[in-house]
């Protein structure tokens, strides 16, 4: 455990700046203004809180944790428990971003009353503001609505539908599909779905969509003329071991930065380079003399000793 860092733990900058909590409503009112929304992924309490302290709107515990955190192949394996576990350590994080719970392949599917309590789940047992759920599933939207759990559709490309489209593939490029998509999403907005995330379709049928609806679109491979763009955070920051997809922007390296940074620690050790003195614990003089320890007199109550904070210390000890 580490005892130099605390879960909850508040740095002054967060304390000193008081932030408007965004909203479902605030997005309708961003796209009125022209606002661009920005949507991010996140699967645990670290990520979250650099995503929220970004400044990010929409946080969105996707199912793509099976992909990116868990290691499936695909993302229909991942258990309601999983995104629940996930989305309540994403929820401890945040303070500003809009939390949106990713409803997972088979919690909706059989039934508007199975999705209707899977969804309160999610508010009630892990603090999401809203859930999204993939396809056009109107009267499921209007239920949750009615619930009053706001709704993220999601059109297009939709990954839980994977063996139903053959693979990931772009979708909408005929005139017939466009109009099909058109509909459902228009479908969706009126029965009460708070924004539509667009994933894999062509820019022009987005841009129809976005102009069309008087909710916000959110963009993932569907071009520039959403309302907003969301990303996978691995994918952002390279935190994949295969190549991305044609719309991922690599926005730096982590994985590079970790690896080295692994290997570093890992030659240090191997070669006795760490821990040093300074960051080791001593013993009291008083201490070492009682024990007629033979250590060295410099070994003295070291000044970083006294930085560590008491209370995390007696939760070490124990
Ligand atoms: O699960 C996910 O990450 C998603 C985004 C790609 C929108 O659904």
């Amino acid at each position: 455990m580490s005892i130099t860092s605390f879960p909850g733990g508040e740095s002054l900058s967060r304390l000193a700046s008081p932030q408007t909590k965004v909203t479902m409503p605030a997005l309708s009112e961003m796209k009125r203004q022209g606002k661009p929304i920005s949507a991010l992924t996140a699967y645990d309490y670290s990520s979250a809180r650099l995503v929220d302290e970004a400044g990010i709107d929409l946080l969105l515990v996707g199912d793509s944790l099976a992909m990116v955190v868990l290691g499936h192949e695909n993302t229909l394996s991942v258990t309601m428990e999983e995104m629940l576990h996930h989305t309540r350590a994403v929820r401890r994080a945040v303070r500003r971003a809009l939390v949106v719970a990713d409803m997972p392949f088979g919690s909706y599917h059989a039934s508007i009353a199975e999705g209707l309590n899977n969804a309160i789940r999610f508010v009630k047992e892990a603090g999401a503001e809203a859930v999204k759920i993939e396809g056009p599933r109107i009267e499921l939207a209007r239920a949750l609505v009615d619930a009053e759990i706001p709704v993220v559709g999601h059109l297009g490309l939709t990954p839980q539908s994977l063996h139903r489209m053959g693979g990931y593939r772009v979708q909408a490029r005929t005139a017939v599909a466009a109009q099909q998509l058109k509909t459902d999403a228009l479908a969706l907005a009126h029965a009460g779905a708070g924004a539509i995330v667009l994933e894999g379709v062509p820019r022009e049928v987005a841009e129809e969509i976005t102009a069309e609806l008087p909710i916000p679109t959110i963009g993932i491979g569907a071009g520039p003329g959403c309302d907003g763009q969301i990303l996978v955070f691995h994918d952002m920051v390279n935190l994949t071991f295969a190549p991305p997809a044609k719309f991922v922007r690599r926005y730096c390296d982590a994985g590079a930065l970790i690896r080295s940074a692994i290997e570093n620690y890992r030659e240090d050790v191997e070669r006795r380079a760490f821990p040093s003195d300074e960051e080791s614990y001593h013993l009291p003089e008083a201490a070492r003399r009682a024990l007629g320890s033979q250590l060295a007199p410099e070994a003295e109550l070291n000044a970083g000793d006294a930085v560590v904070n008491q209370d995390a210390l007696k939760g070490w000890a124990r």
